[in-house]
């Protein structure tokens, strides 16, 4: 927590810093407060990788595709039933209230409505998406 707090500070200096030279280090920034959470509230169910098993499936790459389509994971049938793209706004309607978003998940509720911190973990995820799913992104 005291990690995840430092970075947060670090993200609002990078903000008051301002300037079109600091994006980048902006975004860096982002990244490094969105792993912190994603270490707190989404890593022991979702690896980053798809090297590593969990209980959840992983979140390499999730950033513009299909729910329900990591291949070998088993998942509930509302989720792989759902059509449901991953977009950065799709992602945000997960985060804020997943079960409300998707009766029959087997994610159990996730709660985080803060549009700040969806940001963060977005910047990571989309750290952790290798092809560019910008065009699909709000
Ligand atoms: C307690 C375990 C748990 C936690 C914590 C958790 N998840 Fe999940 N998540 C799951 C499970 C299980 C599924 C599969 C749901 C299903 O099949 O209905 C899932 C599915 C997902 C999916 C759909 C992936 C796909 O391939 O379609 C996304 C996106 C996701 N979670 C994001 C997150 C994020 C972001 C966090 C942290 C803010 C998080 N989850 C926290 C267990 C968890």
């Amino acid at each position: 927590m005291r990690q995840f707090l430092s970075t947060l500070a670090l993200a609002g200096f990078v903000i008051s810093a301002g300037g079109s030279a600091q994006a980048d280090m902006f975004e860096k920034a982002k990244i490094m407060a969105g792993e912190a959470i994603y270490k707190e509230e989404c890593r022991r169910c979702h690896a980053p990788d798809t090297e590593h098993a969990s209980y959840g499936p992983s979140l390499e790459n999730v950033i513009g595709r299909g729910a329900g389509t990591v291949p070998g994971y088993d998942y509930s049938i509302a989720l792989e039933a759902s059509g449901i793209v991953w977009t950065e706004a799709a992602l945000r309607a997960w985060m804020e209230d997943n079960t409300g978003f998707l009766p029959g998940t087997k994610m159990r509720h996730v709660g985080i409505a803060d549009r700040t911190v969806q940001d963060f973990i977005l910047a990571y995820l989309r750290s952790i998406t290798t092809r560019d799913g910008s065009a699909i992104s709000e």
